[in-house]
């Protein structure tokens, strides 16, 4: 897949860990930035991935700042996304399963980076289940219109 990463500046050294991660599985990177740890704002890194999954540019967004709190609220903004925020891999595969989230979050400062690995591998492997959640889903997409 080809997958969108952003991060705000708390969350950089993690991001290039999460990179290096995803590409290892077998993955295509598009790094959004933030590129460095000079301060900056976690709105305009969310919606950023958020904008490059809604427009089909990438197939996957994930986004990283210090709880995952603050960027996913962002990505959640963009029309079409369904990002997540979580800390362990349980709710990141259930996300996939039965949310078909799009995007995922997590934060550099609550999450080590090998809790961070296996959230990652649990999300990007997570297959979406359809049925009934198929109509849940389609739920969310209406109340994008709103
Ligand atoms: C930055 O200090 C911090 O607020 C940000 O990384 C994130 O945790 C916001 O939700």
């Amino acid at each position: 897949m080809r997958v969108a990463i952003g991060n705000d500046h708390v969350a950089y050294e993690m991001k290039l860990e999460v990179a290096e991660y995803v590409r290892s599985l077998g993955h295509e990177v598009v790094d959004l930035g933030h590129h460095g740890d000079a301060r900056t704002d976690y709105p305009t890194y969310g919606r950023a991935v958020g904008e490059a999954v809604a427009s089909g540019a990438v197939d996957r967004g994930i986004a990283i700042c210090g709880t995952g709190v603050g960027i996913s609220i962002a990505a959640n903004k963009v029309a079409g996304v369904r990002a997540v925020c979580c800390s362990e891999p349980y709710s990141a595969q259930l996300s996939r399963e039965h949310n078909d989230t799009n995007v995922l979050c997590f934060g550099a400062r609550v999450v080590g980076i090998e809790l961070a690995k296996m959230i990652v591998r649990c999300w990007l492997d997570g297959q979406f289940e359809g049925g009934r959640h198929a109509d849940r889903v389609a739920m969310l997409t209406a109340m994008d219109a709103c």
